[in-house]
């Protein structure tokens, strides 16, 4: 049932390509230049004159909604924002009926996500659902939603089903756009073709499988890591704090490269690993400034960056090359070194890697 390796995670994160593919299969038609997701037609109009997008989610389907929030408002101009559904649910939030909101959950029974539906749906909003289990509690209390085809994930990190979710998301923040006006037909077309190619690119980032394995080895006994982004890559930073904690145990903290002067700076030393994603983006030149205040402080530089960077590989220990894509979609791409980072390391502490301690993986108490 692992299909050859080892664990259920590791064949979950080299199952990506096919998910994602699976999770456009035909909503996305780029001979027809059309995209089409059925839960979405019905509700168009609600959408399209939507005052504002609410995403409500926990752990890693959260930081799907974050990557959620910068298309959102890049591509569709709606106003988001992205909660934690248990504290959205017992603080008395203002919706109203022009609202939309948004659950993301792969196991579609989480108690908390599925609260706040609840109290949203009194409140009159709409509700959209992106979830994995189909027919799920969930899937089943929303008004409308569109499922991530991810097929079934028991690795308790989620890893698949977040890439599935993004590139749900993406679609919806695709259509919405094109339909307010706010992404043009050329944009969309370009974004479409960019989009039906990340498949492959995901496949080619697998194959630093090898070179993430040598790094882990380097990094494995540490007690404390970094991880820092910006733009569409700071929930990437999140997310690859989050898988290493939970599945080895190791403390990992996310960060938005910027925040770093606020605070987490006092932390480096000759002693942290930092990883850095710092792909060719619009704030590349920024991070590279951020990656020299890590290094000015002796940090361990391990960095993300896109194919053919010339620059960071003098500054960083380790680079790790991901191939070019969107800024918009990197994500999908710059999230796969993290997981098999996280996988590599937690292996070698010799934790149960699919059935990290004290998780489950649907959370359906409170
Ligand atoms: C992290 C992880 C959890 C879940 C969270 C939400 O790898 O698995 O953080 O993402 O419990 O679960 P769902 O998406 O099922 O609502």
């Amino acid at each position: 049932e692992k299909g050859g390796y080892e664990h259920f995670m590791l064949k979950e994160i080299f199952e990506q390509p096919r998910s994602i593919l699976d999770s456009m299969r035909g909503r996305l038609e780029l001979e027809a230049a059309h995209l089409n997701m059925g839960g979405v037609r019905a509700y168009e109009r609600k959408f399209v004159n939507a005052d504002r997008i609410i995403i409500v989610a926990c752990g890693t389907s959260w930081h799907a909604g974050l990557v959620a929030e910068y298309l959102l408002e890049d591509l569709a101009r709606i106003p988001v924002e992205v909660e934690y559904a248990s504290e959205f649910r017992y603080r008395n939030p203002v919706i109203t009926e022009r609202d939309i909101v948004i659950a993301i959950s792969q196991s579609g029974e989480t108690a908390d996500t599925l609260a706040a539906i609840e109290l949203a749906k009194s409140r009159g909003a709409t509700i959209f659902g992106i979830c994995n289990v189909v027919g799920s509690s969930i899937a089943r209390a929303t008004d409308a939603g569109a499922y991530t085809h991810a097929g079934p994930e028991i690795g308790v990190a989620s890893t698949k089903a977040f890439t599935a979710q993004v590139t749900v998301l993406t679609l919806l923040a695709m259509i919405v756009g094109h339909k307010r006006g706010t992404l043009t037909d050329s944009k969309l077309r370009e974004l479409m073709v960019e989009l039906s190619n990340i498949p492959a690119k995901v496949e080619k980032a697998l194959l630093l499988n090898d070179q993430i394995e040598r790094i882990s080895e380097t990094f494995k006994d540490v007690p404390n890591f970094l991880y820092l982004g910006r733009g569409y890559n700071f929930p990437v930073a999140l997310e690859g704090a989050l898988k290493l904690k939970e599945i080895s145990y190791i403390h990992a903290e996310g960060y938005p490269a910027a925040e770093m002067k606020h605070g987490p700076i006092a932390l480096i030393d000759e002693n942290m690993p930092v990883v850095v994603i710092a792909t060719k983006d619009s704030s590349y030149e920024k991070v590279v400034s951020n990656i020299q205040e890590v290094k000015a402080r002796k940090g361990r530089i391990i960095a993300v960056v896109t194919e053919g960077d010339t620059t960071i590989p003098d500054m960083a220990e380790f680079t790790i090359e991901v191939p070019a894509t969107s800024e918009v979609l990197m994500p999908l791409v710059s999230v796969v070194p993290l997981q098999l980072l996280s996988y590599h390391i937690a292996v070698m502490r010799g934790c149960n890697v699919d059935q990290p301690r004290n998780l489950a993986k649907s959370v359906t108490v409170e």
